[in-house]
């Protein structure tokens, strides 16, 4: 079987009160219209066709990387008028329709699903039992029954409980009102058929429309069965039209990916303040989340990893045994096993730490390797920097590696010893179990074994006194 998705995205999204169309709004980090890409392109067989209308060109050049075809409503004349322009049929806001020439290649025996590009968690089960409903005889739609039904379309049924027709808010009367089984927009139906009706609709109602729900009614005369099936949860088919509603589904999201989670094994001290922005590529046993994490990108996490409370962690990978603590920022870094980071640590790109090493608080590292064992404890910046094993670096350490113009290497033999308040001006090789004394400003290649320093000498004035505070 042969599926063709239409993805209704056309519209502006008023009440976001956004410069940016709705569904470029982001979920988890991610857009709402890539939400719903995403969950479809898993269905094989499957040409997804979106439509486009307010914002056309940041929509498209901002999701260039889809692999679906675009199709652009020009002025926005409903969702009837906006499945029209997929298949090339052309209504007028004065009411005329005309068939165009070709439908973009959707076949009459293709099942063609709808859905809304604001409408991000709907699940993939959801769309497939849906879709497995449909044949020639029978069309498929997905509605849920909502406490407060207001806005939606109603689902209009007889005494025998078939569906008859869906009549929006706008165009209810008040019995209808009172239904509060609702219409998702989410269909599934055949090419053939939607094609036919679709040169039907005609915007004859409370808003000037073409609504695509019109279809409904047109396939009950035609004697197509109108098939129901519902979502396992209503925030399945919530759509989004605010910001309120945006902060809803992105905790609705997070929770599921808690809870995912916890079911994997990992221990989150509380599922509700944490934030994944991402996915994670490897997972370990018997890791320990305090609360305010937030992994973003693509993470790596070994097992028996503690992370710290209010931490950032971006495309890292972290081995096995690590302690993360409180207050961390880790961006695009290597963790070696057995290492312990923090509090108030920040690994910058490119920071390579081999196992068992320490870094402490308010200690910057970029752009450097660190092999095993080393310390790096307190208030330090090591940038560019080449770091061997069982180096000790001392509180207050920083690498000068910037001349304002050009970046320069440090490099760091093993077993070397840097005392306090130290400068490294770069380029500079410090030999292995070098000693520099605390204070200095090392410009010049330290030898192995010795110790270097630079230092004023210290001295003390004989007799000298304080002054003391004139009478006046
Ligand atoms: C629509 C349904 C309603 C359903 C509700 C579910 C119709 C007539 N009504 O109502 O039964 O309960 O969705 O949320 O279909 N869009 C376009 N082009 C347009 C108009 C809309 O692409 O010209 C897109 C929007 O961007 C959105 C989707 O279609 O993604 C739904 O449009 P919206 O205006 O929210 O429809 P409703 O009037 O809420
Ligand atoms: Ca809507």
């Amino acid at each position: 079987m042969k599926i063709t998705t239409i993805i209704l995205a056309a519209g502006k999204g008023t009440r976001m009160r956004s410069e940016l169309p709705k569904i470029l709004h982001k979920i988890a980090n991610r857009s709402l219209l890539q939400h719903v890409y995403d969950t479809v392109k898993q269905l094989e067989n499957n040409t997804i066709k979106i439509v486009v209308g307010y914002g056309a060109e940041l929509v498209t050049s901002t999701l260039k990387d889809l692999n679906a075809d675009w199709v652009e409503q020009k002025q926005q004349l409903g969702t009837g008028h906006a499945v029209q322009q997929v298949f090339d049929i052309h209504s007028t806001s004065a009411g005329q329709a005309s068939t165009g020439a070709g439908h973009e290649g959707i076949a009459d025996t293709d099942t063609v699903l709808i859905l809304c590009g604001d409408v991000p968690l709907l699940k993939l089960a959801t769309i497939q039992s849906l879709i497995a409903k449909v044949d020639e005889q029978s069309m498929a739609l997905l509605t849920a029954n909502l406490a407060n039904p207001y806005g939606y379309g109603r689902i209009v049924r007889d005494t025998a409980g078939q569906v008859v027709k869906i009549v929006e808010e706008k165009d209810a009367s008040a019995s209808e009102k009172q239904i509060d089984e609702i219409n998702t927009g989410i269909m599934a139906i055949k090419g053939r058929q939607l094609k036919k009706w679709l040169s039907r609709l005609n915007n004859n109602n409370a808003q000037g429309e073409y609504y695509l729900t019109d279809v409904i009614a047109m396939a009950v005369a035609d004697q197509v069965n109108i098939v129901t099936s519902q979502p396992r949860t209503e925030d399945e088919v919530l759509g989004i039209n605010n910001r309120i509603q945006l902060s809803h589904l992105e905790r609705v999201y997070q929770q599921e990916q808690a809870y995912s989670l916890m079911e994997q094994g990992v221990t989150l001290r509380d599922p509700m303040r944490f934030d994944q922005r991402g996915s994670i590529v490897s997972l370990g046993q018997d890791i320990e989340i305090d609360i305010n994490v937030i992994l973003e990108g693509k993470n790596s996490v070994g097992s028996h990893v503690k992370i710290g409370a209010n931490t950032n962690i971006k495309n890292s990978t972290i081995g096995d045994n690590v302690e993360i603590l409180a207050n961390c920022i880790i961006e695009n870094a290597v963790i070696g096993q057995g290492s312990r980071i923090g509090p108030f640590a920040r690994l910058r790109p490119e920071s390579v730490l081999a196992e068992d090493v320490h870094i402490g608080n308010f200690v910057e590292i970029k752009k450097s390797s660190v092999a095993a064992g080393s310390k790096i404890n307190h208030l330090s910046y090591i940038g560019d920097t080449t770091v061997g094993s069982k180096v000790n670096i001392g509180a207050g350490t920083i690498t000068c590696n910037y001349d304002g113009v050009n970046k320069f290497r440090t490099i760091i033999e093993d077993g070397a010893f840097i005392g306090s308040d130290t400068q490294l001006v770069a380029p500079v090789t410090i030999g292995k179990n070098a000693t520099i004394g605390a204070g200095s400003t090392i410009t010049k290649d330290s030898p192995e074994n010795q110790l270097t320093l630079s230092r004023a000498k210290q001295m003390t004035v004989a007799g000298w006194q304080r002054p003391v505070k004139k009478e006046t």
